[in-house]
């Protein structure tokens, strides 16, 4: 499978997000990413229910949202009602994970599992083989346009490994600082979905950014 590009909205012109939608309609991206941010678990407030569900008016490809948000069963419901296709939760942000995920597929949508940074990818073994995606974190949630945190080739490596022999299926994404020198190196690693927000979104050619990291090839994947 060739990998996926997600653009993420965060870093779009919230005055102007019918035509960034409409943009991204139009472009080679794969999903529209769509982080949710509570104040809590992340130190920043982004949008809740009216702006997904507005982007999902005009969106024609799937909405892959990311809740940065505490104790997100309270809502999960309401998510796959404005139009969420993939949800991740955050692994530190879930006491009854197992549970979680198992109501976001009820729901008919991907479940996914967002990782941070400093969270031992050996913490998903025991629940690596009931998930579609696992959205590692690559930067600190909760802001777009920080620096790319290069212990994540690593960790692709390991998440890798694990997922060959217990859910070969799994996507790996990764979100933070991808830009157009580290998508080869991520995919090489292993990666198959990229997220980019600044990328994409502070770029001149906004349509021709997400070619550009669609069109990355990676010859060899390093496993
Ligand atoms: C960060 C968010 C990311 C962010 C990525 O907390 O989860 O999805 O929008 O933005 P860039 O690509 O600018 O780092
Ligand atoms: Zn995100």
């Amino acid at each position: 499978m060739s990998h996926l590009v997600a653009p993420s909205i965060l870093s779009a012109d919230f005055a102007n997000l019918q035509r960034d939608i409409e943009m991204l309609n139009k472009s080679e991206a794969d999903w529209i990413h769509v982080d949710i941010m509570d104040g809590l678990f992340v130190p920043n407030i982004s949008f809740g229910f009216p702006v997904v569900k507005a982007v999902k008016q005009h969106a024609t490809k799937p909405l892959d949202v990311h809740l940065m948000i505490v104790d997100p069963d309270r809502y999960l419901n309401e998510f796959k009602e404005v139009g969420a296709n993939n949800i991740s939760v955050h692994f530190e942000a879930c006491i009854h994970l197992h549970r979680t995920i198992q109501k976001i597929k009820e729901l008919g949508c991907k479940a996914g599992i967002a990782i941070n940074p400093h969270t031992p990818i050996a913490h998903l073994n025991d629940i690596v083989e009931d998930i579609d995606l696992v959205c590692m974190m690559s930067v600190n949630p909760g802001f777009g346009g920080q620096k790319f945190i290069e212990s994540t080739y690593r960790r692709i490596h390991e998440l890798r490994l694990l997922a060959q022999t217990r859910n070969p299926n799994l996507l790996i994404e990764i979100d933070g600082g991808v830009n157009h020198e580290n998508s080869l190196p991520l995919l090489q690693a292993g990666a198959d979905v990229l997220v980019a927000g600044n990328a994409v979104f502070a770029a001149a050619d906004q349509t021709a950014a997400i070619k550009e990291l669609k069109d990355v090839s990676p010859t060899t994947k390093m496993v």
